[in-house]
């Protein structure tokens, strides 16, 4: 080993050594940094990690991993390869830093638009985030991310990094990984997890009875595929323009979008077709048995460009505000069609040239791989082994495969390459597979094989690869999202961090690179894209609103501008922040007065970020350089409150401060 080692080192080394321009000879940094490695115990393998994943002061990653921050509500983004966290973005959770859900207009309006009929929500389960794409590639525009808990949509505008809206999606109480951007964004896509009762409609209530539940399951509930329509000049979604699907109530799971040949497709994978109520002192078995009683549960196949068609023609009906296909009429317009996948699959990925869609069934060691051309040329010549009982076609499962490959214990999901290659996680056997695709990616001979296997730590669920969900990857990373750390961190309690693993896949054997502690959420789901893709601005346009992204009718220019307006029960003030003040900075209201802060932060320079923060008004503001943004509140009591800029903006950002007077 320590022969191996003085060998490797150096070798691993002189690409590093020929780069610093302050090495003073060849031979004496590599005795530097041989005795470095050695002082820390480093075999040249760790060397060798640390170089391929250091990014230098000052330096860049480059790429930006866009994680699901799970129950915490937030996504992550993060740089790759040296896997340090770059920001949060609050979506679904108020977060005082950015100054979201503590006052500001453009958050509040976020918020309250993902709001239930009577209650405030203020967390959602973020699950699997969608870059917006053109032409099947990522263009760096929006990030949508869908709530589990909630079946709702976060839009996140990439401009700025913020969260711009939310969406209670009509008719869907849950949804899992059901969301995709088309390959044109012109739609977003969302479809239930758990089916909800029929028109479900969260602010009447609806009337159910256990015995409904248990014998008439079938029946009264549905899943629903949603169109969610986006903007194509803001990104915003619009509800009127949407339409939705009828699906039958078994649950629905992750879905992908049609891509290249299969542009107009959609692909959902299900289980619980056996539709299993769950029940256990009824007499019924529990859902994880009643599930698996099936070898099969059903691949949807949706011909969403027909259905877009189907609606433009009339033929829907509004249910809760949104366009409805029912069951029958998607049957009848042959734009719904099911096809066998082995039971309890999790995970449908499409192939970068939208040709193969794998799906995994986590209960058999076999991943399944789809022939688009076999599904049409099935649809074409009604290659059904029959119909399910809403009078779906179900597909032959033979004449729809194109491949099966054996990987190992609990295959979940899939990513792929820009060599053909797929890779997937092996729950089960804390694992990634890696294997081929068939043509034209691969000869026949081969097609469909398992050729390397990584393992990881531990119960990796999802896993991301550089584009690998495009028409676009790059086969340069790959992050596994493990479920459970066990015993690779530093002990901080019964509540581990999960662990992000970064694995170097542009060579023929997967090699593990570094270990990421992910302390601040349970993240399900990741994209992975070229940072240069994304060019969010560094400062905004002066007087610009987050909440429009254009000119605020209420920016001011300078301080001179700055000015209190009262009329009867209202206290307007139009405030300037600049280092280090505010003006103006004594603010008189009486108890009972609206006061409403339209504030104006004048700085155009990088990272000139104030804060306005009133004690105990629940007011939290971060007021980025050049941003416009309105707080109001009521001053409900009497007294003096010392607002104060919460940003360490300058020498003299103690002296930030001001005076809210309210007087009896
Ligand atoms: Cu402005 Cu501190």
């Amino acid at each position: 080993m320590k022969k191996l080692f003085v060998v490797a080192i150096p070798l691993l080394l002189i690409g590093a050594v020929t780069i610093g321009a302050c090495v003073k000879s060849m031979g004496a940094s590599q005795g530097q940094l041989l005795g470095l490695a050695q002082s820390r115990n480093l075999s040249p393998e760790d060397a060798a990690h640390a170089i391929k994943t250091f990014v230098p002061p000052g330096g860049r990653d480059e790429y930006l991993l866009f994680a699901s921050g799970g129950h915490s509500g937030q996504i992550h983004v993060i740089g790759v390869p040296s896997m340090r966290l770059l920001k949060t973005i609050a979506v679904f959770t108020p977060e005082p830093w950015q100054g979201y859900g503590y006052g500001a207009d453009w958050s509040e309006q976020a918020l309250a638009g993902g709001d239930g009929p009577k209650e405030q929500l203020r967390w959602g389960d973020a699950h699997h985030p969608a870059l917006s794409e053109t032409a099947g590639k990522y263009d760096g525009r929006w990030l949508y991310i869908n709530d589990r808990a909630h079946g709702r949509i976060g839009m996140v505008d990439l401009s700025d990094f913020r969260a711009k809206q939310i969406l209670q999606v009509p008719n869907l109480q849950t949804s899992h990984g059901g969301i995709f951007a088309t390959p044109d964004t012109q739609y977003v896509h969302i479809s239930s997890k758990v089916p909800a009762l029929k028109a479900f409609n969260a602010s009447k209530g609806q009337s159910v009875t256990l015995d409904d539940h248990l014998n008439r399951y079938a029946d009264i509930y549905r899943g629903y595929s949603t169109f969610v329509k986006v903007d194509p000049k803001t990104g915003r979604m619009l509800l009127k323009e949407s339409f939705q699907i009828e699906l039958p109530p078994y649950t629905q799971d992750l879905a992908d979008a049609g891509k290249g040949v299969s542009d107009g497709w959609a692909f959902i994978n299900s289980y619980n077709v056996e539709m299993a109520t769950g029940g256990v002192q009824q007499g019924k078995p529990p859902v994880e048995v009643g599930a698996s009683q099936l070898d099969f549960d059903y691949l949807h196949i949706i011909n969403w460009k027909k259905a877009a068609e189907v609606v433009a023609a009339g033929k829907f009906t509004e249910l809760n505000g949104i366009r409805v296909i029912s069951l029958e009429t998607a049957v009848a317009e042959g734009l719904l069609y099911l096809a066998p996948e082995p039971r309890s699959p999790h995970g449908v990925d499409i192939a970068p040239k939208g040709d193969y869609i794998t799906v995994s069934g986590k209960l058999d060691p076999h991943t399944t791989v789809y022939g688009f051309d076999l599904i049409l040329k099935a649809i074409e010549a009604k290659t059904f082994e029959g119909k399910d009982r809403y009078g779906i076609p179900i597909l032959k499962f033979d004449a729809v495969v194109a491949g099966k490959v054996e990987l190992g214990a609990g295959p979940l999901h899939t990513q792929y390459d820009n060599q053909g290659n797929a890779y997937t996680s092996l729950y089960l056997e804390s694992a990634v597979a890696k294997w081929t695709l068939g043509a034209p990616y691969h000869p026949a001979d081969q097609a469909f094989k398992l050729v390397d296997k990584v393992s990881i730590h531990y119960n990796i669920g999802h896993l991301a690869t550089t584009q690998g969900d495009t028409m676009d990857p790059q086969g340069k990373y790959l992050i596994a999202m493990n479920k459970w750390s066990i015993d690779r961190h530093t002990n901080v309690g019964p509540l581990h961090p999960q662990n992000f693993q970064l694995i170097d896949i542009s060579g023929p054997k997967m090699e593990l690179l570094a270990d990421m502690p992910i302390g601040f959420g349970e993240p399900h789901y990741a994209q992975l894209v070229k940072a240069e893709t994304i060019k969010a601005h560094a400062v905004y346009q002066p007087g610009e609103s987050p909440a429009t992204n254009a000119k605020s009718p209420d920016a001011i220019a300078s301080e001179k501008d700055a000015r209190i307006v009262r009329r009867p029960g209202v206290v307007e003030v139009w405030m300037n922040v600049i280092r280090s003040h505010f003006t103006p900075d004594i603010v008189t209201a009486k108890v009972g007065d609206k006061v409403i802060f339209h504030l104006t932060n004048a700085e155009q320079t990088e990272d000139a970020t104030h804060g306005f923060a009133v004690p105990t008004k629940n007011v939290m503001v971060s007021l980025d350089p050049g941003e416009t943004t309105t707080v109001s509140f009521v001053a409900d009591r009497a007294g003096s409150y010392s607002f104060y800029c919460t940003e360490f903006c300058s020498a003299l950002h103690l002296e930030m401060q001001g005076w809210l007077i309210v007087e009896k």
